[in-house]
């Protein structure tokens, strides 16, 4: 590790020496994904699905496919970025013969300069049968002994793309047998809507598998060994850190960045968590006050008093200490919360997903 290189890091895919933990997670997974199972994988935003799974399925060696379906705009769209991925796996050759087969020939192209294959159907189209054709390809390109694993992240998305995707994607998957599909997603109740409702399309497809975040003891042990080379203070910088953080993986990422930053330039400095805290709070003024508009007033009651009290917020002291109103109302104001990812429910218990923000609130009310 170069000494003067920041060994966090936050926002993209880690790996690595950004990596830590989820040894059970790993076990679990990898063991499920040797089996002809298909996999769920939930958790609220920027926990770690997605560094999880990439890191998985790059260290069983498995042929795999990764797609994330936000950037999908169209059912053509979802066909020709599938097919993209398969070329990076498989041979031109290889595929030749197979896409002779598909009942509309896409057009690939070789980008000049980055060398990546680009694909189209019929650009914007919404007919559904090349991406009924790809998915059949990649059957075939598996076996039984070896499959592929198809990730489809944020799975949730589909409808976006076509409101009936489910019933018609649950109808190809459901005689494959030489792909593994792992859908993942941070949209906890639409995903349950899709694998776990009787009438759902993909009603228990696939095992549910629910992330949580990194046990508190792990990522001390991360902080200490990073923090450790800079002060012989490490181990109350990794306390403090955790304890604003609550361990939430990304968040403890971002602070621990922004102190190390400060340690670096100041050394140790008493309260230089919270400095850093206070930092990362500036920064994001504008952003928090912008999502603060987009409240109603019961949002507004809800995420006060959840940001100065840590009474639950459906209890009736919470209710009348801070005017929130009917237990229904405040029900679904908390479900609303959720859905949108302001909230997060943890063993039953609701909880403010960022904790800046919950600082940012507490200090707008001290102004
Ligand atoms: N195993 C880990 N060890 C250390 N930090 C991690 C780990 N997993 C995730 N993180 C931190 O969380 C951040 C988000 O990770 P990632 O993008 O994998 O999550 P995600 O659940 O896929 O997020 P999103 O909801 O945005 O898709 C990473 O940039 C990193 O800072
Ligand atoms: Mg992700």
């Amino acid at each position: 590790m170069n000494a003067l290189a920041n060994p966090f890091r936050f926002g993209t895919v880690v790996d690595g020496i950004y990596f830590t933990d989820r040894e059970k997670e790993i076990k679990q997974i990898g063991s499920y994904l040797r089996g002809a199972n298909h996999l769920i994988i939930i958790s609220p935003r920027r926990f770690g699905k997605t560094s999880l799974i990439k890191k998985i399925l790059g260290e069983t060696g498995s042929r795999y496919i990764y797609l994330d379906l936000q950037l999908v705009v169209s059912e053509e769209d979802f066909a020709s970025q599938l097919l993209k991925r398969i070329y990076r796996i498989f041979p031109f050759q290889k595929l030749r013969g197979k896409i002779r087969s598909f009942r509309i020939i896409p057009s690939v192209m070789i980008h000049p300069v980055t060398g990546e294959t680009e694909i189209s159907f019929k650009p914007g189209s919404k007919d559904l049968t090349p991406l009924e054709d790809v998915l059949q390809l990649i059957e075939k390109l598996g076996t039984e002994k070896d499959r592929i694993k198809v990730v489809l992240d944020e799975f949730q998305e589909i409808f976006r793309i076509n409101p009936g995707l489910d019933r018609i994607l649950r109808s190809i998957m459901q005689n494959h047998k030489n792909i593994n599909y792992i859908f993942m997603g941070s949209s906890e109740s639409m995903l349950r809507e899709i694998f776990e409702k009787k009438n759902s399309a993909f009603y228990r497809f696939g095992s549910l598998y629910l992330l949580g975040k990194i046990p508190e003891v792990k990522f001390r042990d991360f902080l200490l060994e990073r923090f450790g080379p800079m002060t012989d203070k490490a181990e109350k910088l990794s306390r403090d850190v955790l304890k604003i953080t609550g361990s939430h993986p990304y968040y403890t990422q971002q602070l621990a960045f922004n102190v190390w930053e400060l340690l670096k330039t100041t050394g140790f400095q008493s309260g230089m968590v919270e400095t850093a805290a206070d930092g990362i709070i500036r920064n994001h003024d504008n952003d928090y006050e912008r999502l603060w508009h987009t409240f109603n007033r019961t949002d507004r009651l809800v995420l006060t008093g959840m940001a100065l009290s840590t009474l639950s917020p459906l209890s009736e002291e919470f209710r009348g200490q801070f005017g929130a109103g009917a237990p229904s109302t405040v029900f679904s104001s908390l479900q609303r919360l959720t859905s949108r990812g302001i909230l997060i429910k943890e063993n039953a218990s609701y909880q403010m997903d960022d904790p800046f923000f919950r600082r940012w609130i507490i200090s707008r009310r001290q102004q």
